[in-house]
C-alpha cells in the first residue's frame, strides 16, 4: 500500500511483486523442503508442524526468477503481478514425495511435533495477470524436487553447520527461552510476557540504535523488535556530527544505543596497521556521539570494552579479586586497547553517558564466528586462562533495561565470576562433540601467532549483580545459554 501510495503520489517508478513458496537450490535449510532434503540425507527423521495439512503452492526457483525478468520486462508501472501455481500440495505430501525420491518408508520417519503459532492454512495466488505477459510455470513439481535433491546430494556442506537450522523449530541468532524464543523465531510479538527475569519496567521509550550491521548492534535491534520498543537505526557515521544531528532530529529518540566502533577483521591487529582509522571511530567518532547526545540532553549506552584491565599484583590471578569500575585501566598493549581505555577516561566526564564493560562476548550462535566459544573451537591451539565474559542472551536484555532505568556511569558488563579455555571445551565437548579435541600453548607460543598481546582479567561484576540479582554466574549462564539449547550429545 505505502508503495502504491508514492506511485500514486509521486509517481515513482514502481511495481509489486508478491510470492509465496519457493524451493529448489541453494536455499537456506531452515525452509521446509532443504530442511526435509537434508534431513532424509542424514537418515533423520522428518518433523511435521501439526496434522501436515497445511497446503502450500510451491514454485521453482528458477520459474520465480523467469517471472521477475518478464514484469521486469513488460510489467506495467504502477501494477501488481502476483507470483505463484494453482498446484498447491500439504506438507504432509511433501515429506511423502521427498520419502519417495530417498526410498525410504515414511511411516518410519515422519513425526509430528508441536504447531507453531498462526501457522497459516492456505496461502492461494491467482497468477493469471501474469501469465498475460507471457509467463508460464516450466518446472513441474516432480522435476523441481528432483533437480533440488541432487544439488543438495552434490553440496551437503554449502551452508555449513546449520544443525540449528534443522530443528523441528529453529532457535534463533539469540536464545530468549521458551515464549520468547519461539515468538522471536517466527516473527511474532509475545504478547502480555512476563518482565519477571530482569524486572523490566515499562516505560515510554523510543530507541536510536547505532551498529546496524555489527554483531551487537544487529542483536539489540532484533531484542527490541521482540521486546516491541520504538527504535530505529541510525544511518549517520560516528566521525560525521552532522549525520548524527540528522538522526537524533528525525529519529527523536529519548536514548541512544551505541554498539559501532571499528573491531578489526578477521580481529583487533588490523588495529595495529589501521591507527588513524581506530582513532577516527572509536575515538572521535564515540566522543562525537556522546558530545551531541549531551547538548541534546539525550541518554547514551556505550558498548564499550573491559579487555583494558590485565591481572596485576593487587588483582592475581585465581585470587577471585577482580577489578572494579573505579579501577584505572591497566592493560595498553594493543592499540585497540588503548584507545578504548583513553575513550572511556575522556566519557567520565559526561554525565549523559553509560558505560558497558563487555568483554569476549559469547551467543547461542555457534555458528557465529565472532563468538568467542567459536573462536577458541576453531582455533589449532588455544591458551588456558581464567576471565570474565560476558553472555549477550542474558546480557543484552539486561543492557536494555538499564537503558529504560536511565542507569549511568560504568558498568562492568560481564557474568560474575571466571571461565577457562578448557573449562569452556570441556564443556563443548560434552554437550557438542565427543570427539572433540585441542591443544594448549602457553603466551610465549601465542605470542607468535598475535600481533598485539591480548588482555586478560576478572571483573568485579558485583555492582551489576546487586541491581540484577537473578543474573547466573559465567558458568551457569553458558551452560543455561548456549550449551543447553545447543546440545547434541
Ligand atoms: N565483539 C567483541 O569481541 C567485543 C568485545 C568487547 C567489546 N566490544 C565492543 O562492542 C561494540 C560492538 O561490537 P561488535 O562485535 O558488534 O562489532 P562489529 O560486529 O564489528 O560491528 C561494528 C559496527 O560498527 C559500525 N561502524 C563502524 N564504523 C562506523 C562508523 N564510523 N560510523 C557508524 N558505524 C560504524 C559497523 O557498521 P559498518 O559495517 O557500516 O561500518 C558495524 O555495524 C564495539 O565498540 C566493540 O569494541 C566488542
Amino acid at each position: 500500500m505505502l508503495v502504491m501510495a508514492y506511485h500514486r503520489s509521486y509517481n515513482l517508478s514502481t511495481i509489486t511483486t508478491r510470492g509465496n513458496n519457493v524451493y529448489g537450490p541453494n536455499q537456506y535449510p531452515e525452509k521446509l523442503v532443504p530442511k526435509f532434503v537434508l534431513r532424509a540425507m542424514k537418515g533423520q527423521k522428518l518433523p511435521i508442524h501439526g496434522d501436515g495439512s497445511n497446503v502450500r503452492s510451491y514454485l521453482y526457483c528458477g520459474d520465480v526468477a523467469e517471472a521477475f525478468d518478464v514484469i521486469l520486462h513488460k510489467g506495467m508501472i504502477g501494477q501488481v503481478y502476483n507470483i505463484g501455481t494453482k498446484k498447491e500440495r500439504s506438507v504432509l505430501d511433501v515429506a511423502e514425495e521427498i520419502c519417495k525420491l530417498f526410498n525410504i518408508n515414511s511411516k518410519d520417519v515422519i513425526e509430528f511435533v508441536q504447531d507453531r503459532p498462526f501457522n497459516d492454512k492456505r496461502y492461494f495466488l491467482d497468477d493469471q495477470k501474469l501469465k498475460n505477459l507471457g509467463w508460464e510455470e516450466r518446472t513441474p513439481w516432480e522435476q523441481g524436487l528432483k533437480l533440488t535433491i541432487d544439488w543438495y546430494k552434490k553440496n551437503p556442506d554449502w551452508w555449513g553447520d546449520v544443525s540449528n537450522a534443522l530443528n523441528p523449530h529453529p532457535k534463533s541468532a539469540i536464545n530468549l527461552a521458551d515464549g520468547a524464543q519461539w515468538s522471536f523465531q517466527y516473527g511474532y510479538s509475545r504478547l502480555g510476557r512476563s518482565f519477571t527475569e530482569v524486572g523490566r519496567s515499562k516505560t515510554n521509550v523510543r530507541f536510536l540504535i547505532y551498529g546496524k550491521t555489527g554483531w551487537i548492534g544487529g542483536l539489540l535491534g532484533k531484542l527490541c523488535d521482540e521486546e516491541r520498543i520504538n527504535w530505529e537505526y541510525g544511518k549517520g557515521r560516528l566521525e560525521d556530527k552532522r549525520s548524527l544531528m540528522e538522526d537524533i532530529s528525525r529519529v527523536k529518540p529519548t536514548h541512544v544505543l551505541n554498539a559501532a566502533g571499528v573491531t578489526g577483521r578477521p580481529n583487533v591487529d588490523w588495529c595495529e596497521s589501521h591507527k588513524v582509522e581506530t582513532i577516527r571511530v572509536n575515538v572521535v567518532g564515540t566522543l562525537n556521539l556522546a558530545d551531541v547526545c549531551n547538548e541534546n540532553g539525550l541518554y547514551v549506552m556505550n558498548f564499550a570494552t573491559g579487555c583494558i584491565f590485565e591481572y596485576d599484583k593487587e588483582h592475581p590471578l585465581g585470587s577471585g579479586i577482580g577489578f572494579k569500575e573505579e579501577d584505572k585501566p591497566n592493560f595498553i598493549g594493543s592499540f585497540y586497547s588503548k584507545t578504548k581505555a583513553m575513550v572511556e577516561d575522556l566519557l567520565k566526564n559526561y554525565e549523559n553517558v553509560c558505560t558497558l564493560r563487555v568483554r569476549m562476548p559469547i551467543s547461542s550462535d555457534l555458528s557465529n564466528p565472532r563468538n568467542f566459544i567459536t573462536k577458541i573451537s576453531r582455533y589449532n591451539k588455544v591458551v588456558d586462562i581464567p576471565n570474565s565474559m560476558t553472555v549477550l542472551d542474558e546480557l543484552l536484555p539486561i543492557a536494555i533495561e538499564m537503558a529504560k532505568r536511565n542507569l549511568k556511569g560504568i558498568w562492568n558488563f560481564t557474568n560474575p565470576g571466571v571461565i577457562s579455555h578448557n573449562q569452556i571445551l570441556e564443556l563443548y565437548r560434552d554437550y557438542i562433540d565427543p570427539k572433540f579435541k585441542w591443544e594448549n600453548f602457553n603466551l610465549e607460543e601465542q605470542a607468535k601467532v598475535i600481533v598485539a598481546p591480548r588482555s586478560n582479567n576478572e571483573m568485579d561484576a558485583s555492582k551489576l549483580k546487586k541491581e540484577f540479582p537473578e543474573m547466573l554466574s559465567i558458568k551457569d549462564s553458558i551452560i543455561k545459554y548456549v550449551f543447553e539449547p545447543n546440545k547434541k550429545t
